[in-house]
């Protein structure tokens, strides 16, 4: 039996020092968290204002996680500690293992990062400026024409590859903040309102190029909006005045949220024999569960109404029945997502919020 085979059958020795490729004694399992990402009871103060007051929270190997929260969270002040750009006033952050404020070398080189304000050259062409930041992040000489022309691609940007930064528009720099942020492809990626200042058509083809990094990447985003986040998360933090007053998987949110439902209905009051407003609406409040029923307009004849149900019911099916049952043609009938101050309302008004 020659070593391969034995090697095969015996387990290996766990706490077995072996020699990694760089030659340097690496010691097994490394001394590596199973979190990605790891925050525990961090906090970051200006003079008297808490930005980050005592938050902690994981993100798993591979997961994509949705920072959310209202204007001044402290989503950005959480991710610049996280980069190594903050120190903390108190508590610890680490990123694949390595202390985000002792071993900064180590977690940079594992990190691309999407700023607010993504640190571009204005006088450099869109390619230039990636080789530059390319080479700044140790990609070797032979293979960075190709992995910035990847780059290129993966974002849409091959024919701004000649432009100057400075002649971009907007949504074409947020473009180029994310390639700069992925180069190096590396294992974290911590992005601040990546889809900020993109129109629709781009925010779709970021969305699906975050949702395509996940897996071999972990991510944080931060956003405002919950839509985003339901669009390309698997878990959510929300903060709010400094503090985590939720974590949770998208679906676990989704079900909390879901103690009463509120549905769009839209009826048609064209033509004879089509209802006018007060009837629809008498109809739709006779529907058992409906708790509350208010217009929201009838433009061109179209009747749109908002149905809330008491908590714990269900009455989109019901609805239907009613309007459909009565003659009448239903055009429209959608669940109406939840804005983030709603939420935010929810979980704070219950328990707190599970506040930390
Ligand atoms: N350099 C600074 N000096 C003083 N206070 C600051 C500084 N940077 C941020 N703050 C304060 O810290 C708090 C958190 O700010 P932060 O930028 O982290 O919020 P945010 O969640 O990213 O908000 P936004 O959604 O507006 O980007 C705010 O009250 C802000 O005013
Ligand atoms: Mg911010």
């Amino acid at each position: 039996m020659n070593f391969r085979q034995l090697a095969g059958i015996v387990p290996f020795p766990w706490f077995m020092g072996v020699r990694d490729v760089s030659g340097r004694l690496a010691v097994y399992p490394p001394n590596r968290s199973f979190y990605m990402i790891k925050v525990e009871g961090l906090t970051k103060r200006y003079a008297r204002n808490v930005a980050v007051n005592n938050i902690s929270f994981e993100v798993e190997k591979g997961q994509i996680v949705g920072f959310l929260g209202p204007n001044g969270a402290g989503k950005t002040t959480t991710m610049r500690i996280l980069t190594c750009f903050l120190p903390a006033t108190s508590g610890k952050a680490s990123v694949a293992g390595f202390d985000c404020l002792e071993q900064a070398d180590e977690v940079k080189k594992r990190i691309g990062y999407l700023p607010e304000t993504p640190p571009l050259y204005p006088e450099m062409e869109v390619a230039e400026y990636l080789e530059f930041v390319g080479r700044l992040k140790g990609i070797d000489k032979a293979s960075l024409p190709s992995r910035v022309d990847e780059v290129l691609e993966k974002l849409s940007l091959v024919p701004e590859r000649k432009k100057l930064i400075s002649k971009l528009s907007k949504g074409y720099r947020q473009r180029v903040g994310i390639a700069q942020a992925i180069i190096h492809n590396p294992e974290v990626l911590i992005l601040d309102e990546p889809t900020s200042g993109l129109d629709p058509k781009q925010i779709i083809e970021v969305r699906d190029l975050i949702r395509a990094l996940a897996g071999d990447h972990t991510i944080i985003l931060s956003t405002h909006i919950l839509q985003e986040v339901e669009a390309m998360c698997e878990r959510v933090i929300i903060i709010s005045q400094g503090r985590v007053v939720a974590t949770d998987s998208m679906a676990s949110l989704a079900n909390q949220m879901r103690g009463s439902e509120s549905v769009t209905v839209q009826v048609d009051g064209r033509g004879s024999g089509a209802p006018d407003e007060n009837q629809v609406r008498q109809k739709l409040e006779s529907v058992a569960g409906v708790a509350r029923v208010s217009t929201q307009g009838s433009k061109n004849g179209l009747l749109t109404f908002q149905v809330d149900s008491l908590k714990d019911r269900s009455v989109r099916a019901d609805v239907a029945r009613a309007v459909v049952g009565a003659g009448w043609n239903l055009l429209e009938l959608h669940t109406a997502s939840l804005g983030l101050e709603e939420i935010f309302l929810q979980l704070t008004a219950s328990n707190d919020g599970g506040k930390q």
